[in-house]
């Protein structure tokens, strides 16, 4: 006997109940998927423009001034939160020099000491001059800067680490 073309009552209710059931796990599940797997896609950019302040605030004939700031990488699931410093050293009205205060040494913390006019590193005792210039120490290279630029008044530094 020939099948009829039709589909009988029964057929019809299980195709619709299997569509419905499709649809309904679709719209359901595709945003659970994406909360769970999005997050895996998202990696910060380790290349922006850091604001430092208003470059008034940066007078020429002071000191270096250290900036202090923190940048938050984002890897995945994975969220890690790491300080930095920067000297900001304004050399004349138009120039402006900001240096990475991590030694160029095996990378402690330098500090700027006024009395001496030097930048000094705690660790093995490297000194660099106010434009980061080797003094003495058992670094073999001057202190890294931050490449800078004015927007709006404001001081940036183009911070390219992770
Ligand atoms: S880390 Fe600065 S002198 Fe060694």
């Amino acid at each position: 006997m020939a099948k009829s073309p039709h589909l009988t009552r029964n057929e019809f209710v299980k195709t619709m109940l299997a569509v419905l059931g499709t649809v309904m796990g679709v719209v359901v599940g595709l945003p659970a998927v994406g909360y769970l797997v999005g997050p895996f896609l998202k990696v910060s950019s380790s290349d922006v423009w850091v604001p430092l302040g208003p470059l008034e605030n940066y007078p020429v004939g002071t000191p270096p001034t250290l900036f202090s700031f923190t940048r938050t990488k984002v890897n995945g699931w994975e969220r890690t939160t790491n300080s930095y410093g920067c000297y900001v050293y304004r050399e004349t009205a138009a120039h402006t020099i900001v240096f990475s205060n991590v030694c160029t040494h095996l990378a402690c913390r330098v500090k700027w000491e006024q009395a001496d006019q030097m930048y000094h590193c705690p660790c093995h005792d490297a000194e660099f001059g106010p434009k980061g210039q080797i003094i003495q120490g058992p670094q073999t290279r001057p202190m890294d800067r931050y490449e800078n630029k004015v927007e709006n008044g404001t001081l940036m530094i183009h911070f390219t680490k992770g």
